[in-house]
């Protein structure tokens, strides 16, 4: 483990960063229906000024700028330059110049503000200390601000990634068991803890609702087996464990995904909190 930030930064510019635009399109579809319900919590105004906190490949960026116009701007912030690159493109495409992005690790970067609305797609689960990070962006707010993200709820409760974890754990084994808060996906799982660390960094009203939509997979199950094989833990473990595993793995996910096929693609559960709070 090295220090800080500094192993996510190398995953989010390297090999994970590179799959994330590579296949943004896709993920962006798959994870909308998570963010449209953050977004419906943030409640972005016109004239507002908005930071969108691990904002990829912008997506979200692109949205809010769109809910706070006229008048409004919205600076996006990531420490991944490809991801951040594709970002800039959209938004250039879109004739959009109230939208920003900067690199930078938003734990310690200047953020510039103050911000109206913090707000994040699963892009604050990263931080290997969480309660400075959160102190740090709560600088950055108007003392009248207000955050809202989605994070995961935990491992167990989210069967797109269990589903295909316990049918690549078939066939290679179960990895060396982690820390469940090391900082990941599931990082924020547990509400008491992501509430502990929020008011311990001076958020006030902080509230936690849950929120569970399918996640589409593929379009149908040959594809939702490459799709786990790409991201999440499944993928992961494949990787971990070389190429040459491949099609043991592949047959073992269509056999485990088959149920969850249907005439909208292969959807599985997904479960998140909605995270609200004031500055
Ligand atoms: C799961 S992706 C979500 C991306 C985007 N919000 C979306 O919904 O498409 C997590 C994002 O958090 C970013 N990230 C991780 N650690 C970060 C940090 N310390 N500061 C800023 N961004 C970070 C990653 O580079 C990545 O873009």
């Amino acid at each position: 483990m090295t220090a800080g930030n500094a192993d996510q930064i190398a995953l989010w510019n390297e090999d994970l960063g590179q799959r994330w635009v590579r296949e943004q399109a896709r993920l962006d579809a798959s994870i909308a229906p998570f963010g449209a319900a953050a977004l419906k919590a943030a409640a972005a105004k016109s004239g507002e000024v908005v930071l969108d906190i691990g904002c990829g490949c912008g997506d979200t960026s692109l949205l809010l700028a769109q809910a706070a116009a006229p008048g409004g701007r919205v600076l996006g912030v990531d420490v991944s330059a490809p991801m951040l690159a594709r970002a800039r493109a959209r938004a250039k495409e879109a004739g959009l110049d109230t939208v920003r992005f900067e690199e930078g690790d938003a734990s310690s970067a200047t953020l510039g503000g103050p911000f109206d609305l913090l707000f994040s797609r699963f892009g604050v689960m990263f931080f290997d200390d969480p309660l400075k990070a959160f102190r740090h962006m709560r600088s950055a707010m108007k003392p009248t601000g207000r955050m809202a993200f989605v994070c995961w709820r935990g491992f167990a409760e989210n069967a797109w990634a269990t589903t295909p974890a316990a049918a690549a754990i078939r066939v290679l084994g179960a990895p060396k068991p982690g820390d469940p808060f090391a900082p990941g996906p599931f990082a924020f799982g547990d509400a008491d803890r992501t509430r502990a660390i929020l008011e311990g960094a001076g958020w006030r009203a902080v509230t936690l609702e849950a929120f569970d939509a399918p996640m589409v997979m593929g379009r149908d199950v040959a594809d939702a087996a490459w799709w786990s094989t790409q991201m999440g833990p499944a993928g992961a473990m494949l990787r971990e464990a070389g190429e040459h595993r491949r099609e043991e793995v592949i047959a073992a996910l269509v056999d485990a995904l088959k149920p969850f096929a249907g005439p909208a693609g292969v959807a599985l559960p997904g479960a998140v909190w909605i995270v609200s709070a004031t500055a």
